[in-house]
């Protein structure tokens, strides 16, 4: 998580969904957060509370009588209380403010921010009564992510279904997340282009799209606009951005240059393909028909976009064999960039299909950070803390 450690407080209650919290108490540790699990004597039915205690490493709570204040000391150390899975019976419960066991009396002593995935018969979530909790609860501030529709465990079809584990997880981040990037309308590319020799072989770059996509993912928790341009990758799709697939440079140039009047920032993590073949063909060619293949240049998106830059902060990367700070330095100068982010693919822990990055940031006064080995989103949120402080000292000096 971008700032401090976050206390979440994860409420189970008795759904059949239940195994799938252990993996949201799981995915939360991952982002950084500290995860305490608080059940509903329901919930034990279906799973038991070992499990969760050997994901957490912390004692599962589930009587209101264990402690004599911890119905009100555990959501006082609580950034986030997220209720995952939540039956009809919980959700009615909440609105009426019952507070019959432990996690009831959590709800009522939680201040912070709440978070519920409901998870039910389509029958039950239809029903008049659970909508209106719903409807009441979200007017109270309570967040609800899902629930979607799909094959329920009764074996019947219908709206009912748990969120998916990741857009819980990301509505989580993106809810304990300060939004400093509101503001902004962030352009992203990720991944390689591929250029078509014929029908089944492409000239393409090597690129797994992990670090565009981190930037992408830590601009929209951070309440920014974003709109990822990607070639094509294997990655699932991001929670709260506008993904446009592209495959060749041309597409992903027409995709950027469309969408850049609307731009306060360009950040280009793609691994454009620098050529193309002259003439492709359309039909396969066997291999006695190719010996060698004529090249043209592709487009250079980031010179052009540098060169309709107006106040935009444009930042650009440069993927190089050993730490070559001039040739950072010549692109940033010649694409008009603000920052530069070099990386060193040959580095252990920096190279392709990782989700670690060793960066150095270069910015157009000639400043030079250099970053130990990192997360790729540590190393997004890095970059748009560098955006952010550019784009604020650009405000101020115009407000002068
Ligand atoms: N880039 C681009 N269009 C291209 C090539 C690169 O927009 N046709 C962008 C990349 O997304 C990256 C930056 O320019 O942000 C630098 O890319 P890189 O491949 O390191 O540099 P090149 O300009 O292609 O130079 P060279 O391959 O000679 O190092």
């Amino acid at each position: 998580m971008h700032d401090k450690q976050k206390n979440i407080l994860l409420g189970v209650t008795g759904s059949i969904a239940a195994y799938k919290a252990v993996d949201i108490a799981r995915r939360l540790m991952d982002e950084g957060a500290s995860v305490r699990v608080v059940m509903t004597h329901a919930a034990c039915k279906f799973i038991t509370p070992l499990t969760f205690e050997a994901v957490t490493g912390s004692p599962v709570l589930i009587d209101l009588f264990s402690g004599p204040f911890s119905h009100i000391n555990l959501s006082k150390e609580a950034d986030l209380l997220l209720i995952a899975p939540a039956t009809a019976n919980t959700i009615n419960k909440l609105r009426c403010g019952i507070a019959d066991d432990l996690l009831g009396n959590l709800c009522l002593t939680h201040e912070g921010r709440t978070v519920i995935a409901p998870a039910m018969n389509h029958r039950m979530y239809r029903h008049p009564t659970v909508q209106d909790s719903i409807k009441e609860l979200k007017k109270s501030g309570v967040q609800f992510i899902g629930p979607s529709t799909g094959s329920l465990a009764c074996g019947e079809e219908g709206e009912g279904r748990m969120a998916d584990v990741s857009a819980i997880v990301e509505a989580a981040v993106t809810a304990l997340t300060p939004k400093d990037l509101s503001r902004h309308n962030i352009l992203v590319t990720a991944g390689p282009t591929i250029e078509p020799i014929d029908p089944v072989r492409y000239i393409s770059n090597r690129s797994s799209g992990k670090m565009g996509f981190a930037v992408a993912r830590a601009a929209a928790r951070r309440g920014a606009t974003v709109t990822l341009i990607s070639g094509p990758v294997s990655l699932p799709q991001l929670e709260n951005v506008t993904f446009i697939p592209v495959k060749r440079a041309s597409e992903m140039e027409a995709a950027v240059l469309k969408r850049l009047p609307k731009a306060t920032a360009v950040i280009m993590a793609a691994a454009v393909a620098d050529f193309a073949p002259a003439a492709g063909s359309s039909s396969k060619l066997g291999k006695d028909d190719i010996s060698t293949i004529a090249l043209r240049k592709t487009p250079d998106i980031l010179k052009k976009v540098g060169s309709k830059k107006g106040k935009r902060i444009l930042i650009g990367f440069a993927a190089e064999t050993g730490r070559d700070v001039e040739s950072a330095k010549n692109k940033l100068k010649q694409k008009n960039l603000d920052i530069i982010v070099l990386n060193d693919v040959t580095q252990k822990g920096a190279g392709f299909d990782v989700d670690t990055n060793v960066v150095t940031i270069i910015d157009g006064k000639g400043k030079i950070a250099e970053y130990p080995l990192l997360k790729k989103i540590e190393v997004a949120n890095i970059i748009l803390d560098r955006m952010l402080e550019l784009a604020t000292k650009a405000q101020r000096h115009k407000g002068r």
